[in-house]
C-alpha cells in the first residue's frame, strides 16, 4: 500500500520544475494525478513521463488566472473521478526588477498568477473536496521569499507573503467547518528549475548584490545563489520539494494545518 493509493490530486504548473516533480512523486505514491499548465507541450511531456513510469495521470491545459477555466478543470476532475483529495497550487512566475522600475502591468501579472491563481484554486478546490466527504489536503507553494524580503523581487515577495497568510486563514476556515481539509504552505529555497532562466537578467543589479554573485557570472544561476546564501551550499532539486509536498498530501501530516514547511538548505535558519 503506497501513501496516496486511491487519492486524486490536481497539480498546477505541472509542465516544469517543481510542479512536474510533484506530479511524478504523487503518482509514484499511488495518486491519480490531474496535471495542469498553460504550457501544453511541457504538460503532455509530464503526462507521458508519469504513464511511462506506470502511474496514472491526465493533462489539462489551464491558465490559473482564469476563473472559468478553474471551474471547468475541477468539474472535469469530479466528472472523471468523483473526488478531489489533493490540490497543489504550484504555478508561479518571478519578475525581477527594482520596485521603482516595476510597471503596473508586471505587478498585476505576478499577482494574478501567484496569488490570485492560488486563491482561485482554493475557492474551487474546497467545495469539490467537501463534496467528496473525506476531507483533503491543499498545498500552496510559497517561497522563502514569502518569509523574508529579497531586493529586486518586491512584487514576488508580496505575492508569496500573501500565499503564506491566505493559507493560514483558509486553514482556520476549514478547521472551523470541520470538513477535514488541511491547508499548508511550502517554502522552497533556491531550487534548480527553469524559473531562474525565465527571470529577466536585465535591471537585476539589486538581486545580484543580494545574492553576492561573482562578477561576470550569471547572477541568477541557482547553484551560485545557493552557494552564497544557503548553509548547505548547493541548490535543491525539484524532487526535494516534491517529497515535502507528498508528505503534506499524505495522512502522515494529519495534525498539520496552517503550517509552513520550509525546504531551503538552511537559507532562513
Ligand atoms: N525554483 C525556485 O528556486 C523556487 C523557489 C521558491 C519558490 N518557487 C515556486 O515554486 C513554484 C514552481 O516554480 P518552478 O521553479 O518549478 O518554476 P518553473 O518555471 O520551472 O515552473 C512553473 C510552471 O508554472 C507554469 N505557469 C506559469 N504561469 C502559469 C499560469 N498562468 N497558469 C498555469 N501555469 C502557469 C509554467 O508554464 C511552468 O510550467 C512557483 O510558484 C515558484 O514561485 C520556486
Amino acid at each position: 500500500m503506497r501513501r496516496l493509493d486511491g487519492r486524486v490530486a490536481l497539480v498546477t504548473g505541472a509542465a516544469s520544475g517543481i510542479g512536474r516533480a510533484t506530479a511524478e512523486v504523487l503518482a509514484a505514491e499511488g495518486a491519480w494525478v490531474v496535471a495542469t499548465d498553460i504550457d501544453v507541450a511541457g504538460g503532455e511531456e509530464t503526462h507521458g513521463r508519469i504513464v511511462a513510469a506506470g502511474g496514472h495521470a491526465r493533462f489539462l491545459a489551464h491558465d490559473v488566472t482564469d476563473e472559468d477555466r478553474w471551474a471547468d478543470v475541477v468539474a472535469e476532475t469530479m466528472a472523471a473521478h468523483g473526488r478531489l483529495d489533493i490540490l497543489v497550487n504550484n504555478a508561479g512566475i518571478g519578475i525581477g526588477v527594482a520596485l521603482t522600475e516595476m510597471t503596473l502591468a508586471d505587478w498585476n501579472r505576478q499577482l494574478a498568477v501567484n496569488l490570485t491563481g492560488t486563491f482561485l484554486g482554493c475557492k474551487h478546490g474546497v467545495p469539490a473536496m467537501r463534496a467528496g466527504g473525506r476531507g483533503g489536503s491543499i498545498i500552496n507553494v510559497s517561497s522563502v521569499a514569502g518569509l523574508e524580503g529579497a531586493a529586486g523581487l518586491a512584487g514576488y515577495c508580496a505575492t508569496k507573503g500573501g500565499v503564506r497568510l491566505l493559507t493560514k486563514a483558509l486553514a482556520k476556515e476549514c478547521a472551523m467547518a470541520k470538513d477535514g481539509i488541511r491547508v499548508n504552505s511550502v517554502h522552497p529555497g533556491i531550487i534548480d528549475t527553469p524559473i531562474w532562466a525565465k527571470i529577466d537578467q536585465g535591471g537585476l543589479d539589486a538581486v545580484a548584490e543580494t545574492f553576492a554573485a561573482r562578477p561576470g557570472a550569471n547572477a541568477l544561476a541557482p547553484d551560485l545563489i545557493a552557494a552564497a546564501g544557503a548553509p548547505l551550499g548547493f541548490a535543491g532539486q525539484p524532487e526535494d520539494i516534491a517529497r515535502g509536498i507528498a508528505f503534506l498530501a499524505s495522512d502522515e501530516s494529519r495534525y498539520m494545518t496552517g503550517a509552513e514547511l520550509v525546504i531551503d538548505g538552511g537559507w532562513t535558519a
